[in-house]
């Protein structure tokens, strides 16, 4: 049996916000999506905090009804690579897309941003759900492939990714100035894949990095998503709305990477949150309040109708009962369409009530700084999360968790007050990756 591992922490830094109305509020730089400012400051507000990482989501494809944050943001790894040069204990972790990259450059640069940051790098493998980003990679949005094909796209990808990291073993290069050698060629591997949808030769033309291999998250809840999180993930992300569906998460994510001959200790689950803190319940509910009424009712039904196919719900009187829309939705986000809809039937919500709710959703996390260590701690000591990222609406948020949340944390012996090691691997508490073909000599 393995020690339960100690509360792990993040940050998504994610410009202007994840909601369509933040970047209006007044402690919101507006242009914070492209500042370079901005991400110093909140990767080392996160450091202060000793988190273990900050994470940059990212996407492909973008249309003029597209969110503030996505219309105009850095690309991840060019970004964390200028942050590696600002700080030097957190971990710094990329999503890129398993569908619409090549993986030998994806191994280089990944590789490239362990090396620069002395072992910092994570991976967020991700599929890419929006079928028009083909259209951005000279593709057809017919021929954007299917869900299942898309994970079966990432377990190959992943395979070559750690086939090409293992490219060199870790004292190949030797460097001798006198007799001329600079490196061993037994400990160069070709890695020969030819697979069903990449065919990569090899080797990798950079050594090994500090990790052996960066950290692989993943981040899609499906059965699909979760059946290649077992297989090869080291770090899952989910957003779970209450504490039950978390830990049905966590005991699915765990119970999958047990049957596949893991040690179910080796996957960390990670929950996404948005807390919101005051010094009292009521400054909470105020700051809340304050960003919800940044969002007009416009932008609110605008949201709802592209959960469900871009219906247009402006057509429906505001105040009556959530209209009958039929099966509208069953092809899109369906378990968010359900859900709406049995939510509203069963609550008689209104039409506005229902926009609001699903535009600016309340989060649990919500309180004095002593309610949302209460409610981290309950989270992590009940298993429905190993740890949490911040996925943080204002900048104050980030700025009040790390001064006065993660000191009650620390006081209460679940989170670290000094990082344990410099890379991320070390301090998630995850082993070294070893070369293959180092393992295969070693035996
Ligand atoms: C915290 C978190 C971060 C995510 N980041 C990204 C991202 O950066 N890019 C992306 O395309 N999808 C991202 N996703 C979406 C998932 O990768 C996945 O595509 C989505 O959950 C649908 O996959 P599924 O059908 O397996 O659930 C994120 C999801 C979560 C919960």
């Amino acid at each position: 049996m393995h020690v339960r591992r100690k509360l792990k922490l993040g940050t998504m830094i994610h410009g202007v916000g994840e909601k369509i109305s933040d970047w209006r509020h007044p402690t919101m730089p507006s242009d914070a999506s492209v500042s370079f400012d901005f991400y110093k400051q909140q990767a080392q507000t996160s450091e202060r905090g000793k988190f273990d990482f900050v994470f940059i989501a990212d996407a492909l494809y973008i249309n003029e009804k597209s969110n503030p944050h996505y219309l105009n943001r850095f690309e991840p790894l060019t970004i964390l690579s200028a942050l590696a040069s600002v700080t030097s204990n957190i971990g710094l972790v990329s999503t890129l897309s398993t569908s619409y990259s090549e993986p030998f450059s994806a191994a280089r640069q990944f590789a490239s941003l362990d090396m620069l940051s002395g072992g910092r790098a994570g991976w967020n493998a991700v599929t890419s759900g929006l079928e028009k980003t083909a259209l951005n990679f000279s593709k057809e949005v017919k021929d954007h492939p299917s869900h299942a094909m898309r994970y079966q796209m990432a377990a190959e990808f992943v395979e070559v990714m750690k086939g090409l990291w293992d490219s060199w073993e870790n004292d190949a290069f030797i460097r001798n100035k006198a007799s001329g050698q600079f490196f061993d060629p037994k400990k160069l591997h070709i890695l020969n894949h030819k697979g069903e949808f990449f065919s990569v030769q090899g080797p990798l033309n950079i050594a090994r990095s500090p990790q052996g291999q960066p950290v692989i998250f993943q981040a899609g809840s499906s059965a699909a998503g979760i059946a290649f999180s077992a297989r090869e993930a080291d770090a899952v992300f989910a957003i779970m709305p209450t504490l039950e569906e978390a830990q049905q998460y966590y005991v699915d994510v765990k119970e999958q990477t047990a049957k596949l001959g893991r040690n179910p200790h080796d996957v960390i689950v990670l929950q996404g949150i948005s807390p919101i803190i005051g010094d009292t319940e009521e400054e909470a509910e105020r700051k809340y309040e304050e960003l919800a009424s940044l969002v007009t009712i416009e932008q609110a039904l605008a949201f709802l109708g592209r959960l469900f196919e871009h219906h247009d719900f402006s057509q429906y009187p505001l105040d009556e009962p959530f209209p009958d829309i039929g099966c509208i939705g069953k092809n899109s986000f369906r378990s968010d369409t359900d859900r709406i809809k049995s939510e509203a039937r069963e609550q008689n919500l209104t039409l506005r009530q229902v926009a609001f709710r699903e535009a600016t959703p309340r989060t649990p996390f919500m309180g004095t700084p002593e309610q949302v260590a209460n409610l981290v701690e309950a989270w992590y000591e009940q298993n429905a999360a190993d740890g949490f990222m911040l996925i943080a609406n204002l900048p104050s948020e980030l700025t009040a968790f790390v001064d006065q949340v993660v000191p009650i944390l620390q006081k209460r012996g679940i989170f670290r007050t000094e990082y344990e090691g410099t890379t991320l691997r070390e301090n998630l508490e995850l082993s070294y990756a070893e070369n293959r073909y180092s393992l295969k000599r070693d035996e």
